[in-house]
């Protein structure tokens, strides 16, 4: 989805400075020719950013890097290759066989007509003009360098990355050399902070520190409610034409698979939706925190996202005193009188609640689009019925709404609300955007499991369990 976002390919050649992208070209071309020069950046280099050598050939290297998309790649190429006009001509004089211009610019395919063949015909013409074969790197060009170069090569311009080479990044990254190690600063703390604090079974918010969520947790069945009503094509599994419910087995094993963006998870008090959002975050962390795969094997192994998420999980309770000018963060909310906030967006609040988990490093509202857009994000808002006030609910619902519009422009992000069933015509996120499960009653088969794990975690077995079993019967 990186395609929609940018128009672009998969890495962000925009958000490298114009010298750190004369610094990746320059990498990229000593990566297949070692003995490639490459001229300090920023110095005035006579219209060569690199030049090599071979056998007979004196090849001549400019990089050009813009921001912005070009609407015009044809006429902007061959002004700047005009504006180095001086340049090559002295070049030429001083031997140069061969130029290259390197570029950020995309060009368009169509034969004959795509900028990337109109621009040939104009180097056909330059070349007559001023004697010396004209070529040009693309965008396309470099991207297929830089999908071929080596992996430390990537990491050292992590500003570019996005999707899956910036999850690697952040998974195996921490040695890197990386230019800007902010992002992955941040996002890693927030994730440890919240590893350690889901960690455990938690009642009512609070924690029950002995024990360890995974060592109880069952996964509850689930069935879907309802679709999203602005599907547009069936989805996988909707074949039933919304006759029975879908059974979709296990809550946590189908959301951990997600293949609709936007849930609503349902269930009755103390069913287990904040534990079950506590737990599909753990399956996600653990992939960021390297905890994987070690201890798990075999059937009862948890299971583990194919691609792992920045797990985010909000106790919507928080959100609604933030809304109302608290800091739900902070160890004394203070007793002053607050006022309501004007700019209460979900980013706003990320913002604010990644700066508080990420040990006071900054976050602002850009640090969280810039997250949202680069990488695959999960957010999980525990609690809709925690919000008491019917008008603050109402300002909630809305925020969600409009924050999972915005979310289609993410790369990849999942969002997961949870609510008790809903008694009182109470407003609830959008049924156009947003499909809706909800957690059934334990089989006596799960409740066996989870009497079970409970008894080994309190290390109760022989003649105890079974009296432990039969008054539980
Ligand atoms: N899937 C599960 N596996 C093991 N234990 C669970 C599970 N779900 C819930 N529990 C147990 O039940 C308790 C209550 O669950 P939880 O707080 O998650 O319910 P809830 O649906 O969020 O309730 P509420 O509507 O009050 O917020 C937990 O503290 C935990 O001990
Ligand atoms: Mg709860």
């Amino acid at each position: 989805m990186a395609d929609a976002s940018t128009g672009q390919g998969n890495y962000l050649y925009e958000r490298l400075t114009e010298k750190n992208f004369q610094r990746l070209c320059a990498a990229l071309l000593a990566h297949v020719h070692p003995d490639a020069r490459c001229y300090p950046v920023g110095h005035s280099d006579g219209g060569r950013d690199m030049t090599r050598i071979d056998g007979t050939e004196a090849v001549i290297y400019q990089v050009k890097w813009t921001s912005k998309a070009t609407q015009n790649p044809v006429s902007w190429l061959s002004a700047a290759i005009k504006e180095e006009a001086d340049n090559i001509r002295r070049l030429v004089r001083d031997g140069a066989t061969r130029y290259v211009l390197i570029t950020s610019v995309a060009g368009t395919a169509v034969p004959g007509r795509g900028s990337m063949d109109r621009l040939d015909a104009e180097l056909t013409r330059f070349k007559r003009d001023f004697n010396i074969p004209m070529q040009l790197w693309w965008r396309s060009d470099i991207d297929a360098r830089v999908d071929a170069a080596p992996t430390e090569l990537k990491w050292a311009y992590s500003d570019m990355l996005a999707g899956h080479d910036l999850v690697r990044y952040f998974i195996h990254g921490a040695q890197a050399a990386a230019q800007d190690q902010e992002l992955r600063n941040l996002v890693m703390k927030v994730i440890a902070t919240q590893w350690e604090e889901d960690s455990k079974v938690k009642f009512k918010q609070v924690e029950l520190t002995t024990h360890n969520l995974d060592d109880l947790f069952v996964d509850v069945g689930a069935t879907r409610v309802s679709e999203p009503s602005n599907l547009r094509r069936p989805l996988p599994g909707t074949l039933n034409l919304g006759q029975d419910p879908a059974d979709l087995a296990g809550a946590a094993r189908y959301l951990i698979r997600a293949d609709r963006p936007f849930t609503l998870v349902r269930g009755e008090p103390g069913q287990g939706k904040s534990t079950l959002s506590q737990y599909l975050c753990q399956r996600h962390r653990a992939a960021y925190l390297n905890e994987a795969d070690e201890s798990a094997t075999g059937p009862a192994a948890p299971e583990h996202p194919a691609d792992p998420r920045i797990a985010l999980r909000i106790d919507l309770h928080d959100y609604a005193s933030w809304l109302a000018g608290q800091d739900p963060f902070a160890d004394d909310m203070g007793t002053a009188k607050k006022r309501l906030r004007r700019d209460g967006q979900l980013e706003q609040f990320l913002a604010a609640f990644l700066t508080a988990h990420g040990g006071g490093l900054p976050a602002e509202a850009a640090t969280v689009h810039d997250l949202l857009d680069r990488l695959p994000v999960l957010v999980v808002l525990d609690g809709l019925d925690e919000v008491a006030s019917p008008t603050t609910r109402k300002r909630v619902v809305n925020e969600i709404d409009s924050f999972a519009a915005r979310l289609r422009t993410a790369l990849n992000a999942q969002l997961i609300v949870t609510t008790r069933p809903n008694a009182s015509e109470l407003t609830e996120p959008s049924e156009t955007l947003f499909e809706t499960i909800a957690l059934t009653r334990l089989t006596p088969e799960l409740r066996n499991t989870y009497l079970h794990k409970w008894a080994r975690a309190r290390d109760i077995s022989g003649p105890d369990l079974v009296e432990l079993e039969r008054t539980f019967r």
